[in-house]
């Protein structure tokens, strides 16, 4: 589990307080590890995502649902596409954008706003919390995209590595 060595806050969490840290498990033979925080009564899903450094999440789109990131420790770089028509043949993804967000910045992202990656570039372990609704991920899985071919794969399920503080293996 990680440590965050900073002190308690007052009010809206902010992520300073560290609470977050008995939920950060870091596996650094693994792009992130996914640590269930809350599922929000079955309408939303609240992870703590753990990066390695060097290493991130491959090109997904999001399941038709919306998602927030916040930064909790660390940099992340999101790099975004278009999402590809479906019937357009085998084609490059189209790169949109790209965007590294540091520690308490918030990213919001949907199938509308197209596809993502998201790489930790940094020499250690980054950590960000993630909202997702409704949690459609979670239920149904994602598609993943080959960058070259823009051919999609469904990922039936995205596992967690904890859950609630407690190691899941
Ligand atoms: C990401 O947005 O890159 C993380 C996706 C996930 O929840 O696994």
């Amino acid at each position: 589990m990680l440590t965050s060595t900073s002190p308690p806050t007052d009010g809206d969490y902010d992520g300073t307080d560290g609470r977050w840290a008995r939920y950060a498990f870091g596996d650094g033979s693994r792009g992130y590890t996914r640590n269930l925080v809350d599922e929000g009564n079955g309408k939303s899903n609240l992870l703590v995502l753990v990066w390695s450094p060097g290493k991130g999440s491959p090109i997904h789109d999001h399941g038709n649902a919306h998602c927030l990131m916040k930064i909790l420790k660390g940099n992340l770089t999101e790099t975004r596409y278009e999402f590809p028509q479906h019937g357009s043949g085998e084609q490059p993804l189209r790169k949109i954008s790209q965007k590294t967000y540091k520690e308490n910045q918030v990213a919001y992202m949907a199938d509308e706003l197209g596809l993502h990656k998201v790489i930790n570039e940094g020499s250690d372990f980054a950590v960000s919390l993630h909202l997702y609704t409704p949690p459609n991920v979670a239920k149904g899985g994602c598609n993943i995209f080959d960058e070259k071919t823009g051919r999609r794969s469904h990922v039936p399920s995205c596992n967690y590595y904890s859950a609630y503080g407690q190691l899941l293996k």
